[in-house]
C-alpha cells in the first residue's frame, strides 16, 4: 500500500498546496468587471473596502421584498429568496456579517376584505397566512435569521416615528379629495373594487382606473354608471381629508436625484427611475393615509385615518430587523448608525417605483439613525415555458407540490441560479432545460467527480487520499483565478456566470481523469501511484467546486464535507486537506422526466396537493385564503364559504366527449376532445387515466369548466377543465369518477 505522503510530486516552484482561495482585490475587480455599466461612481458608495490583507468585516442588512399576507407563497417569491439567500450565503462564507430577514406584508384593503369573506379578523386571517411559511422557507433552504410582520409593535413604532418625523420635516400636507364611498360597506371604495362605463368607448364593466377595450385611462369618478363590487352598491362621491407625502418638494427632488446617480442602482433601474423623477409630469405628492375601516397602522393625530399599506410595507425592513435584533441582543440602532452597515433590498421589477423613490426619500428626511439604501437589487419575472405565470390560468409551478413530489430543493436552487444575471431579466423555467441541466450538468459533470475518484480510493487505497493539490501544471484552469472569478460573479449576482465557471471546471476534471484512463492504471500495480494522483487530483478538485457551489447547494456541501472527511468549508483561510473520504454515497439522485410531468399535472389529477399561488413575481395573487374547516368531509375539510357571486363567475357547460387519447409521456392525463356546443370543439388535458380508458369516453357527456382561462401544459394547450369526484388521501383511496349528466342534458348547456 503507497503512503498518501509519498505522492507529493509537484514541480518546485508551483504553489504545492492553495492556501487561500481568497483574493478579494481581484474579485473586487473581477466584480465590477462583471456589473456591466458600473462606473467609478458605483465604487465610492459602498463597495467592499480594502484587499484581502486589509479586508474589514462587511456588515451588511439583506432584505428580500415582504409578501402580501393574502395567499401562499408562489413560485416567483421562491426565485428572488433564492437569489438573495445564494448571495448572503456567499457573503457569510467569505467570513462578513449578515442581518438577513424578511415580513409579511399584512396590511391593506384586500387583505381586510379577504379575512372578512373568511369569517375572521384581519389579525386571524394574516396569522394564519404566517404560519403556513414555514414549509416554503425550510423547503427551499432559505436561510433568513428572522421573518416577522408589518403588523406588530416594531413596525407601528417605526412608521409613526417615521412619520412624524417627516412632518417635523415640513413634508407632509393634509388635503381634502373626493372618493367612491360604498354606501352599503360604510367605507371608501379603492379604485380596484369600482367597475362601470368606460367613459370613452362605452364599453361596460371596467375597472376605475382603465379601460381594457380601448385602453384608455382615467380616474375612477369619470366614470359612468359605477358600481361597488363589494355590495353592488352605487357609489357615493364623498370628501375626506387625506395625508401626502410631499415628493413634489423640491428638496426630495434634489436628494433622490443624487441618490439615484450614487451608484446604487443596476443602470437601467437608474433610468428608469431617472425618467420618472425628471418626466414631463414631474414626481406628484404621495397619497399616504387611508379612512377607516382600513387594516393598517393608525396615524398619530389624526383619529380614523391609517397608514396607506405602501407606507408602512417597507418599513417592515426595519421593523424585522429590529424584532431580530431584539432576539438575538444587538443593538439595532447600532446597526443603522454604523456608517460601514450596508442596507441592500432584492426586490421585483414592478416594485421599483416604490423603493427607488419614496421609501429612500422617507429614510432620508427621517435622519438619524435610518439611513438610506445603499443598493436595490432588482430582478425579472419567473416565466414557465416561455409564459407569463398568472393564478388564474393555472399554469406556473407550485412550490410545495414541488417539495410534496420529493424533488430536490437544491435542483431548483442550482437551476435558478444557472438562469440568473445582475440584470432585470425574466429567467424561464422549462422542463427539458431543467431536467437536462441538473442530470447532466449539475450530476453528470460536478457529482460524478466524486463517485468516480472514490470508487478507485476505496477500492485500492482504504480511503487514503494523497496531498496533492488540483493545480500545478495539470490544469489549464487553475483553481485560484476561477476562484477569484467566481467570487467577483456571487459578488455582481451573475450567478449563471459562476455556474458556468463552475462546469468549465469540472468538465477540465472529467477530461483530465479520462485522459489518465484510470480503470487501465488499476488493473497494473505499477500504475498504482499515478492512480491515486489522478483521483485525489480530482477530488480536490470537487473539493473547490464544492466551496464554489456551496451558497447554492448548502445541503450537498455538508454532505460533501462529511464524505471527504474535511472541515467545513469557508471561503476564507483555504481549505483543509482531504486525507481520508468515507466510502461514497450517493450524493444526489437525477430528476425523472415523470416527476417534471407530476409537477405540471392539472390539480385535478392529484387533488391532494394543495394549489397555491402562481402568478409573477411581486404580483399580486389571491390564492384562496386560509379558513378554518366549516365541516368535515371524506378525507379533506371544507374550504372556507364562497358567496354565490362568485360561484355564479364560474360558467360550466355540458360537454360532449368526441375523442379521447393517451398522452405520450404522462402516466397520467387523458388528452379529451371537447364538444361544448361550439363552432370548435375544445382540447382538454383531464388526470384521470388511472379511471377510465380512452374508449370508454368517447360519447359520453360531462360537464367542463368552460371560462377556465387556456392553460399551457407540457403537452399542449388545455382549454376548460372535466370535473371529476375522488377522495383527498387519493393514494390511500385511489379511485376518480368523472361527473356526467342525467339523459337529456346536451353540449354547451350551463350547469347552474
Ligand atoms: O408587491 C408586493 O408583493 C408587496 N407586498 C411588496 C412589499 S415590499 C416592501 F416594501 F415591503
Ligand atoms: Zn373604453
Amino acid at each position: 500500500m503507497l503512503q498518501a505522503a509519498s505522492i507529493r510530486q509537484e514541480p518546485k516552484g508551483k504553489p504545492y498546496r492553495l492556501i487561500d482561495c481568497t483574493v478579494d482585490a481581484s474579485v473586487r475587480a473581477a466584480a465590477s468587471a462583471a456589473r456591466t455599466g458600473a462606473d467609478a461612481r458605483f465604487r465610492t458608495v459602498t463597495d467592499p473596502p480594502g484587499n484581502a490583507a486589509q479586508m474589514t468585516q462587511r456588515e451588511l442588512f439583506v432584505t428580500t421584498a415582504l409578501p402580501y399576507a393574502n395567499g401562499a407563497l408562489h413560485i416567483g417569491h421562491i426565485m428572488e429568496y433564492i437569489q438573495a439567500d445564494i448571495w448572503v450565503r456567499f457573503q457569510r462564507l467569505r467570513g462578513h456579517n449578515v442581518h438577513f430577514v424578511c415580513a409579511d406584508d399584512a396590511h391593506g384593503a384586500p387583505i381586510m376584505i379577504a379575512a372578512e369573506k373568511a369569517g375572521m379578523t384581519p389579525q386571524q386571517f394574516v396569522a394564519a397566512i404566517a404560519a403556513a411559511r414555514k414549509p416554503y422557507l425550510d423547503g427551499f433552504l432559505l436561510g433568513f435569521d428572522h421573518w416577522h410582520s408589518t403588523e406588530s409593535p416594531e413596525n407601528t413604532e417605526l412608521s409613526q416615528d417615521i412619520y412624524r418625523r417627516l412632518r417635523v420635516a415640513g413634508l407632509i400636507a393634509i388635503r381634502t379629495i373626493e372618493q367612491f364611498y360604498d354606501p352599503v360597506k360604510q367605507m371608501f371604495l379603492p379604485d380596484r373594487y369600482i367597475r362601470g362605463e368606460c367613459p370613452h368607448c362605452g364599453a361596460k364593466d371596467q375597472y376605475g382606473d382603465a379601460c381594457e377595450v380601448c385602453g384608455s385611462v382615467y380616474g375612477p369618478t369619470e366614470l359612468k354608471n359605477p358600481t361597488s363590487t363589494l355590495s353592488g352598491a352605487v357609489p357615493e362621491l364623498r370628501t375626506s381629508e387625506h395625508y401626502f407625502f410631499r415628493l413634489s418638494d423640491e428638496r426630495c427632488r434634489q436628494f433622490l436625484r443624487e441618490w439615484i446617480q450614487g451608484g446604487r442602482l443596476q443602470p437601467e433601474v437608474a433610468n428608469k427611475a431617472r425618467e420618472w423623477l425628471d418626466g414631463d409630469s414631474g414626481l406628484a405628492d404621495w397619497d399616504i393615509s387611508r379612512d377607516a375601516p382600513y387594516f393598517g397602522i393608525p396615524i398619530p393625530d389624526a383619529p380614523g385615518k391609517f397608514f396607506y399599506v405602501w407606507l408602512d410595507a417597507p418599513i417592515g425592513y426595519l421593523a424585522a430587523l429590529k424584532a431580530y435584533c431584539t432576539h438575538r441582543g444587538i443593538d439595532f440602532e447600532g446597526v443603522l448608525r454604523n456608517p460601514h452597515t450596508e442596507q441592500i433590498h432584492f426586490i421585483g421589477k414592478d416594485i421599483i417605483y416604490f423603493h427607488t423613490l419614496f421609501w429612500p426619500a422617507m429614510l432620508h428626511f427621517a435622519g438619524k439613525p435610518y439611513k438610506v439604501p445603499d443598493r436595490v437589487y432588482v430582478h425579472g419575472f419567473i416565466t414557465v415555458s416561455g409564459e407569463k405565470m398568472s393564478k388564474s390560468r393555472g399554469t406556473g409551478i407550485d412550490p410545495l407540490q414541488y417539495l410534496k413530489l420529493g424533488m430536490n430543493p437544491e435542483w431548483l436552487r442550482y437551476y435558478i441560479a444557472a438562469k440568473l444575471n445582475a440584470h432585470v431579466e425574466d429567467i424561464d423555467f422549462h422542463p427539458d432545460d431543467f431536467l437536462q441541466r441538473v442530470n447532466s450538468d449539475l450530476i453528470g459533470k460536478y457529482v460524478n467527480i466524486a463517485s468516480r475518484a472514490a470508487n478507485f480510493v476505496t477500492r485500492y487505497f482504504e480511503g487514503s487520499v494523497a496531498e496533492v493539490d488540483a493545480d500545478g501544471e495539470w490544469l489549464a484552469l487553475a483553481p485560484a483565478a476561477v476562484d477569484a472569478e467566481i467570487a467577483g460573479a456571487y459578488e455582481a449576482r451573475e450567478f449563471g456566470k459562476v455556474v458556468r465557471l463552475a462546469m468549465a471546471f469540472a468538465d477540465q476534471l472529467n477530461r483530465q481523469f479520462d485522459a489518465s484512463r484510470p480503470w487501465e492504471l488499476a488493473k497494473d500495480p505499477a500504475g498504482r501511484e499515478a492512480l491515486l494522483r489522478i483521483c485525489s487530483r480530482c477530488l480536490r478538485g470537487f473539493q473547490y467546486l464544492t466551496l464554489w457551489l456551496k451558497p447554492i447547494l448548502p445541503e450537498l456541501a455538508k454532505e460533501v464535507e462529511e464524505f471527504l472527511g474535511c472541515a467545513k468549508m469557508r471561503w476564507k483561510g483555504g481549505l483543509s486537506p482531504v486525507k481520508r473520504i468515507r466510502p461514497y454515497r450517493h450524493l444526489m439522485e437525477r430528476v425523472t422526466p415523470g416527476q417534471l410531468d407530476a409537477l405540471f399535472e392539472p390539480p385535478a389529477a392529484s387533488p391532494e396537493v394543495a394549489t397555491a399561488g402562481t402568478a409573477g413575481a411581486g404580483a399580486s395573487a389571491t390564492p384562496p385564503p386560509p379558513s378554518q374547516p366549516v365541516a368535515a368531509a371524506p378525507g379533506q375539510s371544507l374550504p372556507p364559504a364562497i358567496s354565490i357571486d362568485e360561484f355564479a363567475r364560474i360558467d360550466l357547460r355540458i360537454a360532449r366527449i368526441v375523442a379521447a387519447e393517451e398522452v405520450d409521456g404522462s402516466d397520467k392525463l387523458l388528452r379529451l376532445t371537447l364538444d361544448v356546443g361550439e363552432a370548435q370543439p375544445r382540447s382538454v388535458f383531464a388526470g384521470i387515466k388511472a379511471g377510465y380508458k380512452p374508449e370508454q369516453l368517447v360519447g359520453k357527456l360531462t360537464v367542463v369548466v368552460a371560462n377556465l382561462a387556456p392553460r399551457k401544459m407540457k403537452f399542449g394547450l388545455s382549454e376548460g377543465m372535466v370535473l371529476a369526484a375522488s377522495h383527498a388521501d387519493s393514494k390511500a383511496h385511489p379511485g376518480i369518477y368523472l361527473l356526467e349528466p342525467h339523459p337529456g342534458a346536451r353540449p354547451g348547456m350551463q350547469v347552474k
